[in-house]
């Protein structure tokens, strides 16, 4: 995979250069803190070390100076339903562009895999729409709901929305 390098934007917190790659083995510390941090701000579903461990392959990190400061992993339900999951970056360097450039990568990644369409389900709509996604009913992702809606308890007022993005339309 392409390494991508940018410098952090005006104010940024971080000027050392950003690496966007696959996660390796040595990485799974990292990552479940990342994760598990925004899980408890209510933002993120948490993941547990074995579970990022046994899905390394499909995990992207963004690093800077050695310290992993943004994820996301593809989580496959089905050959045709795969869910954009664990999108996360640092609170103090977000807004660097680090998401943008992990949700590119992952496409790409996705394309490459034969992937067909990638769902979420997000707060950050805006976020999404950016790469193309388009806002859908959770009603099409009924693996997604019988997997991880029944045991939350949002389930009955959910204030995700669900998100689609089909990569076989362009
Ligand atoms: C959502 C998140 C991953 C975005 O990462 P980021 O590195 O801050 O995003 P970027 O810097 O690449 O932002 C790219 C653009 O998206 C916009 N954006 C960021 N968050 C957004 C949101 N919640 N809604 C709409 N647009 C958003 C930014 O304003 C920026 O626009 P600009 O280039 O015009 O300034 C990050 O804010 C985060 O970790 N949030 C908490 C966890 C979370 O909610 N994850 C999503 C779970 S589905």
């Amino acid at each position: 995979m392409e390494k991508i390098e940018r410098e952090g934007g005006a104010g940024a917190v971080a000027p050392a250069p950003v690496t966007i790659r696959r996660a390796a083995p040595g990485d799974v510390q990292g990552i479940v803190v990342l994760v598990n941090h925004h899980a408890r701000l209510g933002q993120l579903l948490p993941r547990s070390l074995r579970s990022i461990n046994s899905t390394i392959d499909d995990w992207l990190v963004a690093v800077v100076g050695g310290e992993i400061l943004g994820c996301v992993s593809l989580l496959r339900y089905t050959s045709g339903l795969v869910e954009v999951r664990s999108l996360a970056v640092g609170e103090n360097r977000q807004g660097l562009g680090i998401g943008s450039k992990l949700m590119q990568e992952l496409i790409i990644v996705a394309r490459k895999r034969n992937i067909p369409k990638l769902f979420a389900l997000t707060r950050v709509v805006g976020f999404f729409e950016r790469f193309g996604f388009k806002v859908t009913d959770k009603a099409f992702f009924p693996e997604k709901v019988w997997h991880d809606c029944q045991q939350c308890p949002l389930r009955d007022n959910c204030d995700e929305t669900a998100v689609v993005l089909d990569l076989l339309a362009e």
